[in-house]
């Protein structure tokens, strides 16, 4: 029987021809295919600067270092997210902070932000590829620094009561992170971005993405290069560029699909008591990154664990998204009291992520869906 896991790869005969040819490319690194991946991003975004590097969790680094944290500054986030969204602050000499979720859609409830001294970022997460209301977060902090995390959202958009905005066009931010690792809506093997309409961001985000250097040639010093600032070896390779060009002409479609699995989930577990999943608003539109159902397990008799186990002897890979960051042994040196986040608590006892990929078919979600309603006895 074939496995289904939560999400995976799409990869076509296209792409791998494309990655075979390019590899006979002069150039596998530092070359024209990164320019020509990220102006095509920037074209499909919508935004003017794209700096693509190697994973997510390098953007996530560089633009908070590039935004600059002085002592005692704090980036805040959602506690449901994976946890390179909140390290990217602390790297980058940042205090962590995180608000509760709200209840619908599980984002951050932007609408209850606590007032906090010295709060120098805000990182929303589009969790599963659900927009935050990114016109309503810009005008209730209009001076805070704004990046947004897209890792799972690139293909969402939402409608800003003009205009629907891509994810990652940055119209009511400062900047967005992308990933491009497998499991994401389109994918360079590991990979990421940062998209910007700032310049001086940008051109901050470049340097540190090579080691802080910038090329100073002259007509006497045709070699010259100065390091201006301590940077990184953050780069994407050209064979993973075009990669990213080959697969962006079939993101809609990856979108597309994963839409359709998601709405026949919705049809499936519509009105039966103890499941819920996320509820699309008018002004979104979701990539379904993830299908995320929400279950009283108390209800069905069974755990989480069983289900999980239960499924996954039947080839159905299910995942959890995710344990809340100030739950990791890590974050406890931060004195995160959980009882603040009430909804992040009651969410992470109910979820789990069914699959949700451009990879399926119909019949693939219909298996799941059966094998759910058996475990379950629905
Ligand atoms: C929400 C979120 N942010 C950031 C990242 C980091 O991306 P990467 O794996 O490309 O470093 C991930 C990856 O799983 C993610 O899910």
């Amino acid at each position: 029987m074939k496995t289904i896991t939560y999400n995976t790869q799409n990869i076509s005969f296209t792409d791998k021809l494309k990655v075979f040819f390019a590899l006979s490319d002069p150039y596998l690194t530092q070359g024209p295919a990164i320019k020509k991946f990220e102006d095509e991003l920037a074209k499909y975004l919508n935004v003017k600067h794209v700096i693509a590097v190697c994973n997510g969790t390098a953007a996530l680094h560089i633009i908070n270092l590039a935004v600059g944290y002085n002592e005692g500054d704090v980036g805040l986030t959602s506690p449901n997210t994976f946890v390179a969204t909140s390290n990217g602050g602390i790297y980058s000499g940042g205090t962590p902070a995180f608000s509760d979720i709200n209840n619908s859609d599980f984002n951050l409830d932007i609408q209850n932000i606590p007032k906090i001294t010295n709060l120098k970022t805000i990182s929303p997460v589009h969790f599963g590829g659900f927009p935050v209301d990114m016109k309503k977060l810009r005008e209730l902090f209009p001076k805070t620094i704004i990046i947004e995390d897209a890792a799972h959202a690139i293909g969402s958009e939402y409608f800003d009561g003009k205009d629907w905005q891509k994810i990652g066009s940055c119209k009511y931010s400062d900047a967005s992170i992308l990933s491009f690792h497998p499991l994401k809506n389109l994918t360079t093997g590991e990979g990421g971005a940062i998209t910007t309409n700032n310049d001086e961001l940008a051109e901050k985000c470049r340097a540190l993405r090579t080691h802080g250097i910038k090329g100073t040639q002259s007509k006497e010093q045709p070699w010259s290069y100065e390091m201006q600032t301590l940077g990184f070896n953050y780069r994407i390779t050209d064979f993973q560029c075009v990669l990213g060009s080959s697969q962006l002409k079939r993101l809609d479609k990856f979108v597309a699909r994963q839409r359709e699995i998601a709405s026949y989930y919705k049809k499936s577990f519509k009105n039966i008591a103890g499941i819920d999943y996320v509820h699309e608003k008018d002004w979104q539109k979701s990539s379904y990154h993830l299908f995320t159902l929400l279950v009283d397990w108390k209800s069905f008799g069974t755990s989480r664990a069983e289900f999980m186990l239960k499924l996954k002897e039947k080839n159905i890979m299910t995942q959890v998204h995710y344990i809340p960051v100030y739950k990791h042994p890590f974050y406890k040196q931060f004195n995160i009291n959980e009882k603040d986040f009430p909804v992040s608590e009651s969410y992470y006892e109910r979820t789990i992520s069914i699959p949700c990929s451009s990879k399926m078919k119909i019949s693939d979600a219909k298996r799941v869906v059966r094998e759910i309603e058996n475990i379950l006895k629905l």
